[in-house]
């Protein structure tokens, strides 16, 4: 047994502790783990690759209504999002709204995104080299979904960043830095508004003057001849808007930081560019940037022996998971080589991640900017994290050229 308690809510184990050494512990000795909480209540952490997987598969025994971020946005069951917003809908509703987002993400479109997102980033990679260094989380990787935007959005890089800032707020808004003299519950609803005021103009403009972006794409579609309503426009841009703006910089800063942290994996790739493939696959179960999703248990269900009564929070611990060395052989040795990998980064099942080829698209374009660089770092500061348990950020990651 642990001499101290284990708690998955107390941002300190994000920020300076070992979140893996918890979920190892965890994995080998409550792998259904009731995890209380300061205000009386508590939910349910799986951390095997087996049991996450089993429960994503299985959207009728276990809801994505009630939201999937422990007390962040959309956790309410009377919430407007509940049942119109792709991340927290179930089947029925979820294959219909999720048919026309993912029109989105076609070829069309990710090439016209790679091109922005060459151009971002190539220019900021110029200045960093220049400078000789630079903090690789600020300067570099909002690069990657502010190009992203710009395509999907239809709008200008200024525009793009500033969404990128709200979105921040949004996942960051148990952090300092992020929201300022505000408090965290102030902090979330002031940037929500203000995106969705962002959102409500641009869908005036498109509706207008119909263009070949996102919310053109929505406004265009139709399930048996009707359209989606208002609200379901709104969310479901917000959705892709924040699903695409926090986790490929996070996982961008996380990538740099592991390959400073292991340069003979560093070394191989750089001397094998043709291993990229499973590179990129490997950084992605390795960073497992989202670390959680929760469930809402719709009936009395039994997991390893321990029963969970219907309406329990039960949280899908990705992060964990893609350490279990059950599923993935030498499970704690980076293997930029490693195949198969069936990592669940992006979840599994009726919701994984319908940004999926725009996160590997945008990671995939950095990493060939960095090896057509031959650009490789050293660290030249502390690296400082976000405090969340939902998202594994971040925040400032100082870096001079090796
Ligand atoms: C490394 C980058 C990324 C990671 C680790 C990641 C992770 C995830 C995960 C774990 C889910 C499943 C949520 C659930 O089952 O409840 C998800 C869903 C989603 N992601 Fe991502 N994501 C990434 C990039 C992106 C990007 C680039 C976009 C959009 C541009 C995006 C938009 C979404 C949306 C809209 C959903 C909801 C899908 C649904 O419910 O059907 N994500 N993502």
């Amino acid at each position: 047994m642990p001499t101290t308690v284990i708690d998955l809510d107390d941002l300190d184990l994000f920020v300076s502790g070992d979140p893996y050494a918890a979920w190892t512990w965890l994995r080998e000795n409550a792998p259904v783990y009731w995890n209380a909480t300061s205000g009386g209540g508590g939910y349910w952490a799986l951390t095997r690759y087996e049991d996450v997987v089993e429960v994503y598969r299985d959207p009728s025994s276990y809801s994505s209504r009630n939201g999937t971020v422990l007390g962040g946005s959309y956790r309410s069951a009377t919430d407007t999002a509940s049942g119109q917003m792709l991340i927290c809908s179930d089947p029925p509703e979820h294959r219909l709204l999720r048919q026309h987002v993912h029109k989105a993400f076609g070829a069309p479109m990710m090439e016209r995104a790679g091109g922005f997102v060459r151009r971002y980033l190539g220019a900021a990679l110029d200045r960093l080299v220049a400078d000789g260094g630079g903090d690789f989380a600020v300067d570099i990787a909002p690069l990657l979904p502010a190009g992203l935007l710009a395509a999907m959005f239809g709008i200008g890089r200024d525009d793009a960043m500033r969404l990128l800032g709200l979105t921040r707020t949004m996942i960051g808004y148990r952090d300092g830095e992020y929201v300022g003299a505000n408090t965290s519950s102030m902090a979330l609803v002031a940037a929500q508004v203000e995106i969705f005021d962002l959102l409500a103009d641009l869908l005036d403009r498109r509706r207008q003057e119909p263009g070949d972006d996102l919310v053109s794409m929505l406004v265009a579609a139709r399930t048996n001849g009707r359209a989606l309503n208002e609200s379901q426009i709104l969310y479901n841009a917000l959705n892709v808007a924040v699903g695409g703006n926090e986790t490929t910089p996070f996982t961008a800063s996380a990538i740099v930081e592991t390959l400073i942290g292991d340069p003979g994996q560093e070394s191989r790739l750089h001397a094998d560019p043709g291993l990229l493939g499973t590179a990129v696959d490997e950084l992605f179960r390795w960073t497992s940037t989202n670390a959680y999703v929760c469930r809402t248990t719709t009936r009395d269900v039994t997991i390893r022996g321990v029963p969970i009564p219907a309406g329990e929070t039960l949280t899908l611990w990705n992060a964990s998971a893609n350490r279990d060395a059950e599923a993935f052989p030498h499970a704690d040795r980076l293997d930029l080589g490693r195949t198969p990998n069936h990592h669940v980064a992006f979840g599994v099942a009726n919701h994984r991640c319908v940004g999926m080829s725009a996160a590997r698209l945008e990671i995939t374009l950095l990493m060939e900017e960095l090896l057509a660089r031959g650009l490789r770092f050293r660290l030249a500061g502390p690296v400082e994290r976000l405090a969340s348990n939902f998202m594994l950020g971040i925040k400032h990651l100082p870096v001079e050229l090796a």
